[in-house]
């Protein structure tokens, strides 16, 4: 009994590691009846900046641009408008496509090991329009 567990934690960080993982696709789906925060654009993508490099915004101790910064880790796919397929979201949640509010909690979720932000939080509205910034950057190269 002992041993199974012990083995099953380490295929569980073996899978984590390995990035092959899985991510219940429910907690990347906007629930039903639930809308997005609503504000002024230009706001929100500032507000959003900051959240960009907030390495307290999950546990890993990272913040998006720890990643992302000049748009590392993205791949062709991000050039594409949304909703499109990203690897990842396929490979863990078995989602054909993924748009961006969805790849922000997706993120939250698995390289910053938080919990999804609240739908409708003015943090998913600023960081979801803060990576429209980056897309058009991106997508400019
Ligand atoms: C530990 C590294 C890491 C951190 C931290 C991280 N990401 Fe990512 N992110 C990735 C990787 C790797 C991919 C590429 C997935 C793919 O294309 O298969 C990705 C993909 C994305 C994409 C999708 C690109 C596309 O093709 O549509 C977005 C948007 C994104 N991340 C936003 C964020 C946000 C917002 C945060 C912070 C809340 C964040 N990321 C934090 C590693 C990270």
């Amino acid at each position: 009994m002992k041993r199974h567990l012990v083995f099953g934690a380490m295929l569980t960080v073996t899978l984590t590691l390995a990035g092959c993982g899985s991510v219940d696709p429910a907690l990347v789906q906007r629930p039903a009846g639930v809308a997005a925060f609503e504000g002024d654009p230009v706001e929100l993508a500032a507000a959003g900046e900051e959240l960009w490099n907030d390495t307290s915004l999950g546990t890993a101790g990272v913040s998006c641009a720890s990643c992302h910064l000049g748009g590392a880790q993205f791949k062709e796919s991000f050039k594409q408008p949304y909703p499109h397929r990203v690897a990842m979201a396929k490979s863990m949640s078995d989602l054909e496509s993924i748009n961006g509010e969805q790849m922000v909690q997706f993120c939250m979720i698995v390289p910053m090991k938080g919990e999804p932000l609240a739908w409708d939080s003015q943090e998913l509205a600023a960081l979801t329009a803060y990576v429209e910034i980056e897309q058009g950057n991106f997508a400019a190269k």
